[in-house]
C-alpha cells in the first residue's frame, strides 16, 4: 500500500544517497584541507585545485539537496523522542546546511580575493566572486578555518547522536537514513 505523502517512515533514496555521498566528500575535504598546505609543489597545487573544485561541487549538491528537501516529505521523528530533542536536531540540521553553503562560499571568496582562479577539475573556471584584495583574503582564510572547526564539532555531535539513537535508544532514527527495506 502507498503511504500518504506526509507519513513516510524513511528518507527518500535520493536524500539518502546525497546524505552519505556528501558526508564522505565533506570529511575528505576537511582532512585534505587540513593537510594540503604542508605538501610540496607541484603536487600541492593539484591537491588545492581538487579541494577547491570538490568544495564547489558540495555547494551545488547542497542547493540541489535543499530543493529536493523542500519538495519531498521528510519522515516524522519517532514519538518516543521528546519535543526539545527534536527541536535541537532541527537546529543542528539547519546549521549543517548553513555550513555546507558557507564553507564553500568562504573558500571561493578566499581564492578570489587572493587572486587565484577556481578551476572545476580543469574543465572551466568559476567567475571571481570578488576583486583581488589581500587583506580580505586573510579575513576569508580565518573565516574558512573558523567555519571548518564549527563544522567538525557539529558533525561530531551529529554522528554521536545518530549512533546513540541506534545503539542506546534502539529507535529508527539511523535506519531511516540508511538504505533498506520498506518497513524499516
Ligand atoms: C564543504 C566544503 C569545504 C570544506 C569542508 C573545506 C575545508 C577546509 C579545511 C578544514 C581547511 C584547512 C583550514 C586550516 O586549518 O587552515 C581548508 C583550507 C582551504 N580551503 Fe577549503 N573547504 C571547503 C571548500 C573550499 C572551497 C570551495 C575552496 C575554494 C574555492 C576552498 C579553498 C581552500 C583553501 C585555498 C585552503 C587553504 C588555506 C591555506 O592554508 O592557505 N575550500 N578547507
Ligand atoms: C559531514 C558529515 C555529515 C553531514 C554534513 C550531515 C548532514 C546531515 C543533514 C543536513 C541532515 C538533515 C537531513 C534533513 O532532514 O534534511 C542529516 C540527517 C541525518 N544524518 Fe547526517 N550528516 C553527516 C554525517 C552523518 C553521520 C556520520 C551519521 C551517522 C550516524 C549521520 C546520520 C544522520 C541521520 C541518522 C540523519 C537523520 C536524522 C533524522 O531523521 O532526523 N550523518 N545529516
Amino acid at each position: 500500500m502507498q503511504h500518504a505523502a506526509i507519513t513516510v517512515d524513511r528518507y527518500t533514496p535520493v536524500a539518502i544517497v546525497l546524505h552519505w555521498l556528501m558526508a564522505l566528500l565533506v570529511i575528505g575535504l576537511w582532512i585534505v584541507g587540513s593537510l594540503m598546505s604542508d605538501l610540496t609543489p607541484p603536487f600541492k597545487y593539484t591537491v588545492y585545485d581538487l579541494h577547491k573544485a570538490t568544495g564547489i561541487l558540495i555547494l551545488v549538491l547542497t542547493f540541489f539537496r535543499l530543493g529536493w528537501r523542500f519538495t519531498h516529505p521528510v519522515p516524522a521523528l519517532p514519538s518516543s523522542i521528546p519535543r526539545w530533542k527534536g527541536q535541537l536536531a532541527r537546529i543542528a540540521h539547519w546549521a549543517l546546511y548553513a555550513l555546507l553553503i558557507l564553507m564553500p562560499l568562504s573558500g571561493w571568496a578566499m581564492s578570489s580575493s587572493a587572486g587565484y582562479p577556481v578551476s572545476i577539475y580543469g574543465l572551466f573556471d568559476m567567475p571571481a566572486l570578488l576583486d583581488k584584495d589581500v587583506a580580505l583574503a586573510g579575513f576569508f582564510k580565518e573565516t574558512h578555518e573558523l567555519l571548518a572547526n564549527g563544522l567538525l564539532l557539529l558533525v561530531a555531535a551529529h554522528t554521536a547522536a545518530g549512533l546513540l539513537h541506534h545503539y542506546y535508544y534502539k529507535d529508527t532514527v539511523l535506519r531511516r537514513m540508511l538504505p533498506g527495506r520498506k518497513g524499516l
